[in-house]
Formats: C-alpha cells, sequence, structure tokens
C-alpha cells in the first residue's frame, strides 16, 4: 500500500487549517492541495470573521440576524452552536495571538457588513484578513502535517459495499494516480463558484469535494442555494474581483451613473440589506441599461482602510480617487453542499466535509455575511477534538473498482465556457422552470447521468474538472427547478414569493435518488424522484 495516513485533509482553506493544526501530534496527517497552499478562496478574503466579541453585542442578536439573513432555511441548533463557540473561538484566536486590528485605544476594531444589526466584523490589515489569518494558522501548523501542493483529488476509496471511504485517489500534474488510505477523509475544497463567469472565485473552485461525494453515494443538499455577492469590480464587461461589503459598511452608497441611491426605498438597512435584495436591485438595474457604481468619496483614507480593493482597482485602470467604482453581482458562496452532523460527519462513515464543501445548517438560504471564515474556525475546531478522541482502528480492507471507463474523447468535446455561460443564463441570480428545464435537458444530452457511474483515471485534471462541473451544475439546477418558490439567494421568476409551504424543506440528493426532507431531522421526508 502506497500512503497509510490517519486523517487526509483535501482543500488548504481556513477549515482545512484550522483542522491540521488542532489534531493530536501522534496523528499522520497530510494536507493535499490541487493548487498551492496561498491560493485560497479564505487567503483572498476580504471581509472578516463576524463574532459577537462587543460587550453590547449579544450571542441572540448574531443568531436572529443569521436567520433571518439566511430567511429561516437553517437548523436553529447549529446556528446557536456556530455564534456561541464562534465567539469563544475568535477569542481564543486573538488570545494566541492572530493580529486583528485595534483602534488608537486597543480595543478591537469591528466592522459593519450586510444584514448584521451592528458592527460586529473583527478584522485584520483592512480587508486582508483571509491573507492574515491563513498565515497564522500556517505558522501554527506541527511539523507531522505534510502539505502536499498541485496533487488533485478525485475519487473516493469506498469499501467493495461502497459503505465506507477508505481513502482517496489524486492525480499529480505528470498525470500519475496516486493512492492514499486514511481512516478520516476530510473534504475541505470549497465551492463551487467557478460555475459562473462572473465570481469571486478562484478558478479552481469547481465543486470537487461535491461532486466527489454525490459519486460516492453522499446525500447532498440545498444546492439551489448560490449566493450573488452584489459588488464585483466590473471593467469592460468582465468581473475582475470582490468589492467588499466592509466598503458599504464605511459609508459607500450604491448609485446609479445619473447619481441617483439604488437602495433608498428598498430595505430599511437600504445600502447594507441582505446580499440578495441588494444584488436584485443592481441586477434589476443592470438589466434597464444602467451602469452600477458604489460611491466612495464620504469615506476617509479609503486606500489605507482597503488596501486590497485599492490596489484590484489600480490594477484595472480604476483611480480610487475618482470616487466611483464600477460594480455587478457576481456568485459568490454556495450554502449547500454534502450533508454533515455537529461533527461535519457525512452520511458515509470514514468521510466528513466542512467549510463551505459541507451542508450544516449554519447559512440557510442566505449566508449573513462573515459568518464563513466563522464555520471554518468553528468546525474545524470540533472535527480536531472528535477525530483526536476516536480510536485507531486500521482499515485495510479491499476497494471497489469502477468496471466501466468514462469515454475521455466525449468529455474533451464538452465546453466549460459554454457550461458558465448556460449557467449565468438559466441559474444565475433570476430563474424560471422554462430555462431550467432546457438546462436540465442540455445537460442530460451531454451525458451526466452516465458519468456518475464510470471510472475516471483515464481523465486528465482539466477534463475532471470539467466534469465536475456539469456534474454540480446538474445539482444545482434539479433542486432549483424543484423549489417552486424564491426564497433567499434562489429567485424565481415564476414563482416570486417566499411560500409558507416551502418553510424548512430541503431537497436532498444522492446517486440514486432525490428526496424533500423537512428540517434536518430524518423524519418526515417525501421521495420525489427515483
Ligand atoms: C465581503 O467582504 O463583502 C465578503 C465577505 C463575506 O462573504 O462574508
Amino acid at each position: 500500500m502506497k500512503n497509510q495516513l490517519d486523517v487526509l485533509i483535501i482543500g488548504s482553506g481556513i477549515a482545512a487549517l484550522q483542522l491540521a493544526r488542532l489534531l493530536d501530534s501522534a496523528l499522520h496527517v497530510s494536507v493535499i492541495t490541487k493548487s498551492v497552499i496561498r491560493q485560497s478562496n479564505s487567503y483572498w478574503a476580504q471581509g472578516g470573521i463576524a463574532a459577537v466579541v462587543d460587550r453590547n453585542d449579544h450571542l441572540r442578536f448574531h443568531v436572529e440576524d443569521t436567520i433571518t439573513a439566511g430567511r429561516f432555511h437553517h437548523s436553529y441548533r447549529e446556528v446557536e452552536r456556530l455564534v456561541e463557540e464562534g465567539a469563544t473561538t475568535v477569542k481564543q484566536l486573538v488570545a494566541e495571538g492572530l493580529p486583528i486590528d485595534r483602534d488608537e485605544f486597543g480595543h478591537i476594531s469591528l466592522g459593519l457588513e450586510g444584514a448584521h444589526r451592528m458592527n460586529r466584523i473583527v478584522h485584520a490589515g483592512g480587508d486582508a484578513t483571509g491573507r492574515h489569518t491563513i498565515e497564522f494558522l500556517l505558522e501554527q501548523l506541527p511539523e507531522q502535517v505534510q502539505i502536499i501542493e498541485q496533487e488533485m483529488a478525485y475519487e473516493l476509496l469506498l469499501s467493495v459495499d461502497r459503505s465506507t471511504c477508505v481513502g482517496v485517489k489524486t492525480k499529480r500534474r505528470d498525470g500519475s494516480v496516486q493512492i492514499y488510505r486514511a481512516r478520516h477523509v476530510v473534504l475541505a475544497s470549497g465551492g463551487v463558484g467557478a460555475i459562473y463567469p462572473f465570481t469571486t472565485n478562484q478558478t479552481m473552485l469547481t465543486g470537487d469535494g461535491i461532486a466527489m461525494a454525490f459519486r460516492a453515494g453522499a446525500e447532498i443538499a440545498d444546492m439551489e442555494f448560490i449566493q450573488f455577492h452584489p459588488t464585483l469590480l466590473y471593467v469592460n464587461g468582465e468581473t475582475k474581483g470582490l468589492v467588499s461589503e466592509a466598503v458599504r459598511g464605511a459609508g459607500g452608497t450604491l448609485v446609479d451613473e445619473a447619481g441617483n441611491r439604488l437602495m433608498e426605498h428598498v430595505h430599511p438597512l437600504k445600502d447594507l440589506a441582505p446580499r440578495h435584495i441588494t444584488a436584485y436591485e443592481i441586477y434589476k438595474a443592470r438589466a434597464n441599461g444602467k451602469d452600477v457604481y458604489i460611491d466612495i468619496r464620504s469615506i476617509l483614507d479609503f486606500e489605507k482602510q482597503f488596501p486590497t480593493i485599492t490596489a484590484l482597482c489600480e490594477q484595472h485602470g480604476i483611480s480610487v480617487a475618482d470616487g466611483l467604482l464600477p460594480v455587478a453581482p457576481g456568485s459568490h458562496f454556495l450554502m449547500g453542499g454534502i450533508c454533515v452532523d455537529t461533527f461535519g460527519r457525512t452520511t458515509i462513515p470514514g468521510l466528513y466535509a466542512i467549510g463551505e464543501t459541507a451542508n450544516s445548517g449554519v447559512h440557510g438560504a442566505n449566508r449573513l455575511a462573515s459568518n464563513s471564515l466563522l464555520e471554518g474556525i468553528v468546525f474545524g475546531r470540533r472535527l480536531a477534538k472528535y477525530l483526536n478522541e476516536q480510536p485507531q482502528i486500521s482499515n485495510a480492507i479491499p476497494i471497489f473498482h469502477y468496471e466501466e471507463k468514462i469515454d475521455s474523447e466525449k468529455i474533451a468535446l464538452l465546453s466549460k465556457s459554454e457550461l458558465q455561460q448556460r449557467m449565468m443564463e438559466a441559474v444565475g441570480m433570476i430563474r424560471s422552470g422554462e430555462k431550467l428545464q432546457a438546462h436540465l435537458h442540455y445537460l442530460t444530452e451531454s451525458g451526466v447521468n452516465d458519468w456518475i457511474k464510470k471510472g475516471i483515471d483515464v481523465l486528465s485534471h482539466k477534463e475532471i474538472e470539467k466534469l465536475f462541473l456539469f456534474i454540480n451544475s446538474y445539482l444545482i439546477s434539479y433542486p432549483a427547478l424543484l423549489r417552486e418558490e424564491s426564497r433567499g439567494a434562489h429567485i424565481r421568476s415564476d414563482f416570486s414569493i417566499e411560500e409558507e409551504s416551502w418553510m424548512g424543506k430541503r431537497i436532498i440528493q444522492t446517486i440514486q435518488h432525490t428526496w424533500i426532507r423537512r428540517g434536518f431531522c430524518e423524519s418526515d421526508q417525501t421521495r420525489i424522484h427515483a
């Protein structure tokens, strides 16, 4: 056997590194990334970490803000745990030396973002919180944690009866296949932002963890809920990266080209309304032929407060001194993912998921700003505690092999850019039954149902990514068609109302079936499709 590990972590964002640093030093741990260690969505996160650290704030306020923004589609128990453990975890990180920003009196400086009733965002280096947090976690990584870069995990190793996960197959850049056996395999590989042409995500965010878990038979849920961030820098018909909500928290306002404010009469929180509301207003203005800007003229020392955004603007020929940043919405965060319990356990023993890859019930139908880094540090820590307590049992059992191999020539013919355009058109911010049906027809014609049952060893990195994007496209589009209502980030032009009858119902998908499940418990579920 080539490699035998205790814990194998796929991905290198905040959840992955928080887990890796807190695992027992007696455990043999590897972190595998298909890119390089400092190339993750977490690394580039601008916002910060939402946490109740101010004495005027209250855990209940943070819980309520989270649930209101996510339109009551949560596990309330998990939201309470996130907020409570989150406050403790942030305070611990600060005590351990996380270099957060402070005011002139040494108090933690707290930012404001959309749908938070008060300043609650802990940040570091202004808009460079992700980079500072990742560097801090990397410094703390124990020596026994091995980091493997440029190696793409593409298939979970299963026992012969496909009941248990016992490792993973990876592919190096030179095409060679590696086999890792592990007692615990953790998917922390982020979301699927790269499925859209307009996105804040890194291009390698192709939903690999979700596609692998789905192919292996795990339950996947809530995939119709994709958050579009309202403000991506928009230059020459393309989006160029995030302009943080913290800019509006510091006084920036959304205006059209004539200077009219977009959010003045739309929502009581105006420019800091929940993201799905702000993004929708910008979408409508742009669809009516207007250009949209963030007016930053009232923000003092913009360059100092937002060095990352200033650099991004300069890189693309936009002068912050002019005071108007052109923006458009783009995909940002996946609320759905692999179903997990409170420890991050999936429905397959031996397989775990944390961070954006997981569907833990904390984000509902629309994530509250800066709750994602929070989720990463909380679930990373909780899973570390759980794994540290597990007995050391060997899983050296025979593994399952696919009988048939995929037809690589067919995969080579598929076009990633065509898929991205179709996703934006049919499964973007505003959806309709008609367009969703047409898109699902296109996916079926492409062969998506066939690929989930075949071995993919023969494919290259790029082809595997493409295949995973197509699988995720199906996983997003099918529940988007089934959910005949608008809730949070899922907006249907033909069902524009948030329906009482859909309240608390989640669409669960596996390779065999699709179900509707009420809430986060196993009872009361209806099978839709076999
Ligand atoms: C932002 O800075 O606007 C994004 C932060 C987040 O998504 O939580």
